[in-house]
């Protein structure tokens, strides 16, 4: 069918549709703060994006460009190598860190590469997602030899984007009229990743995603995306998918699924997806910010009343992350964990 192999294409309702729709995407928020109120001016905008789209994009972030640009070169040398050279440093039963080219959304496979990488080195995580198994594993990154520069640099760039990250939570934070870091405590062993995407030309665009449609698991994602356009997101008033429209050095952030919970539903996790093309490769650099394994997660006591009681039951973290990331590897029968499972059942 359409000359790609049968486990990249979609269900014909999940397939992309020419899209003719020109419309005013996500908002574009301003980050330098000048005068009085700035913060709070800025708080709220950020709000008002959580609130209506789960989405915005940032500039005048302070992540440097020069740095963006430099991990963006060796994106590019590390995905031009030959796959035999990528495999060297691929995923594995015991490590998940590193290459790999079998990523399934909802059980059909992505038309991408990634290579993902550890924010904290080593991170600790659950070893299974069994809720009665106590075992902690310790994770490190694999790194490839090629290029070089290619640790150093990812590493430089982890740190700029995590700084931006926790900018972030500390104004979504005020943004809920919550102490700027009421939320900061959730990421002192910070389980996040870093994630270099190479989307290859695809000869069957309208068949295949790059990513099928799909909400992040985690708290926060921060993304440079290239010039190429591709991610599309799904409005909450009408289900259509808008494109998300590349601007040159802006970051877009979307709130993930455990934001939503401890904001109890007041901010959404916004499904979204990536279109591929037939003409030219695309790179996206997602930072995925998670809280430590440990962390329970629930509707935060503030926001919560009589009036307004819990929308979720409380989980873990570690065993949600290690519930889900495992059906990303390979088909399963299921559909992998999500929080609407943890809904009470005042909320319904
Ligand atoms: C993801 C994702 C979007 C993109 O990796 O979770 O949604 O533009 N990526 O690559
Ligand atoms: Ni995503």
């Amino acid at each position: 069918m359409g000359g790609i192999d049968q486990a990249f294409v979609q269900e014909p309702e999940q397939r992309p549709k020419p899209s003719t729709i020109e419309v005013d995407g996500i908002p574009v928020i301003d980050m330098s703060v000048s005068g009085t109120g700035g913060i709070e001016k800025l708080a709220s905008e950020i709000g008002n994006a959580c609130r209506k789209w789960g989405f915005f994009q940032v500039i005048n972030h302070g992540v440097p460009l020069e740095l963006r640009q430099r991990v963006e070169k060796v994106a590019k040398a590390f995905f031009d190598l030959p796959i035999e050279e990528k495999r060297k440093a691929k995923r594995d039963e015991l490590n998940f860190t590193g290459y790999h080219d079998e990523e399934h959304t909802k059980n059909v496979r992505d038309w991408k590469e990634v290579f993902d990488m550890l924010i904290e080195d080593p991170t600790f995580l659950p070893a299974s997602p069994d809720p009665d198994d106590e075992e902690i594993r310790t994770y490190s990154n694999k790194w490839p030899e090629n290029p070089p520069e290619f640790r150093e640099t990812c590493q430089e760039y982890c740190r700029e984007v995590e700084k931006l990250a926790f900018k972030l939570l500390e104004l979504i934070s005020l943004s809920l009229g919550l102490p700027a870091n009421r939320l900061s405590d959730f990421f002192k062993h910070q389980t996040g990743m870093l994630r270099l995407n190479y989307y290859p030309p695809c000869p069957s665009p309208e068949l295949a995603l790059g990513v099928g449609r799909h909400r992040d698991g985690g708290a926060l994602t921060v993304l440079a995306q290239d010039d190429v356009g591709g991610l599309q997101i799904r409005r909450q008033s009408d289900g259509e998918w808008i494109p998300i429209k590349p601007i040159p050095n802006a970051y877009i952030v979307n709130i993930a699924d455990a934001l939503q919970v401890w904001s109890n539903d007041l901010y959404v996790s916004a499904e979204h997806r990536v279109v591929v093309n037939s003409e030219r490769e695309r790179f996206s650099i997602p930072l995925f910010f998670f809280p430590s394994h440990y962390v329970k997660v629930k509707p935060l006591e503030e926001l919560v009343n009589e009036q307004n009681p819990a929308k979720y039951k409380e989980y873990s973290w570690g065993k949600y992350y290690v519930n889900r990331t495992g059906s990303n590897y390979k088909k399963l029968e299921a559909e992998n964990l999500q929080i609407d499972h943890f809904k009470t059942p005042e909320s319904e």
